[in-house]
């Protein structure tokens, strides 16, 4: 499928757009989105960019019953000279493919999808906010149709690519937040869909996350679902600590996502000759370091949030204040150099942008 396939059907008006810094996150859309759907034989097929309305779905289709979706995140930025940027998309779309396949859904040609995403970015460029710390987030997603109650895979599907301008994904933004370890819940299992973007991890979250906002905690980190024991992301988002000189983040097991943002704080980390490791992190080890003052820096990395610093970790009711609640220089570093890459404004030595 080539560029050229892509049907574009324009709305007539377009919508008023928010303020820019008065953006919050994932509330607002834009004129348009890209749809196209999957049936047998034709395999994906009518791509078309059409106005931004509501979807005309069975009640039956599989995906309100099942759960059978996957998603994606990404943002594009607005550069200094007014150029619409991407960072590292072919990542989110190898993902895709990986989640695609850990939900039994079929796969999407990934440069046939970017070119969507391309086209439909630029259509709606104006709706690239342009206040410090905006963008416009990409959610791709996929969505079983098939009107069937059987528990199988889908026959039908819709990839679909809405746009929504933000702002700040914590109302802290680059401040530290306060996050409590959670000891009941468990997001995921190896072998289970931790690693896959699919709705399931997020709505199981839900509950650890409702429990500890009553008490002032942003989000929880989760540890593994068969110790309890091992570090494995904090809300959703990788995490890292600094502890004594070195940067440790938790090893992919098959329970944890492979976050863009994670792979590019290793990178940035590495070009900058700090130590990172990825291995196990349990959370009797981090308690250790921060007895012996040796825990220096904790932070979460994600796309919506960029670096999101850890100021309180809460563990069975003792309260551990990293870098006496403040920002770390390493996670300070990273978000400036990440954020001035994304948003040109710094040379991008890594191709990360397109
Ligand atoms: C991220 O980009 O960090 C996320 O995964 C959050 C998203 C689900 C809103």
């Amino acid at each position: 499928m080539g560029n050229n396939s892509i049907q574009v059907n324009l709305c007539s008006t377009g919508k008023e757009k928010p303020e820019s810094d008065q953006l919050q996150f994932g509330r607002v859309f834009t004129d348009h989105m890209f749809i196209m759907d999957y049936s047998q034989p034709e395999g994906w097929h009518d791509a078309r960019i059409v106005p931004y309305q509501p979807l005309t779905i069975d009640p039956s289709s599989m995906v309100f019953h099942y759960g059978q979706t996957v998603f994606e995140g990404l943002k594009a930025y607005l550069s200094p000279e007014g150029d619409a940027q991407l960072f590292r998309p072919e990542k989110n779309l190898e993902r895709l493919n990986r989640s695609n396949d850990r939900l039994c859904i079929p796969p999407i040609d990934e440069d046939f999808a970017l070119e969507a995403i391309k086209r439909l970015v630029a259509l709606e460029k104006e709706w690239i906010p342009d206040s410090e710390g905006t963008s416009l987030y990409i959610r791709p997603f996929i969505i079983s149709t098939e009107p069937y109650l059987g528990v199988a895979p889908s026959q039908q599907y819709k990839f679909i690519v809405i746009l929504s301008p933000v702002g700040a994904y914590y109302k802290e933004g680059i401040n530290p937040v306060k996050i409590a370890v959670e000891n009941n819940f468990v997001r995921t299992v190896t072998g289970g869909t931790g690693e896959a973007k699919t709705g399931g991890n997020y709505a199981a979250s839900l509950k650890a996350q409702e429990l500890v906002a009553n008490s002032g905690y942003a989000q929880v980190l989760w540890l593994d679902g068969i110790e309890r024991k091992y570090i494995e992301e904090v809300g959703s988002m990788n995490v890292f600590f600094k502890i004594n000189g070195e940067v440790v983040t938790p090893a992919l097991n098959g329970s944890i996502l492979e976050g863009v943002t994670r792979n590019s704080v290793i990178q940035l980390l590495k070009h900058w000759n700090i130590p990172i490791i990825e291995r196990k992190v349990s959370m009797e080890e981090v308690y250790q370091a921060y007895k012996d003052g040796l825990l220096e820096e904790a932070f979460g990395a994600g796309t919506a949030a960029v670096i999101s610093p850890i100021g309180q970790l809460t563990w069975k009711l003792e309260h551990l204040f990293i870098n006496n609640g403040k920002t770390g220089e390493i996670a300070k570093k990273l978000y400036d150099t990440l954020t001035e890459i994304q948003y040109g404004k710094q040379e991008d030595p890594f191709g990360w942008i397109e």
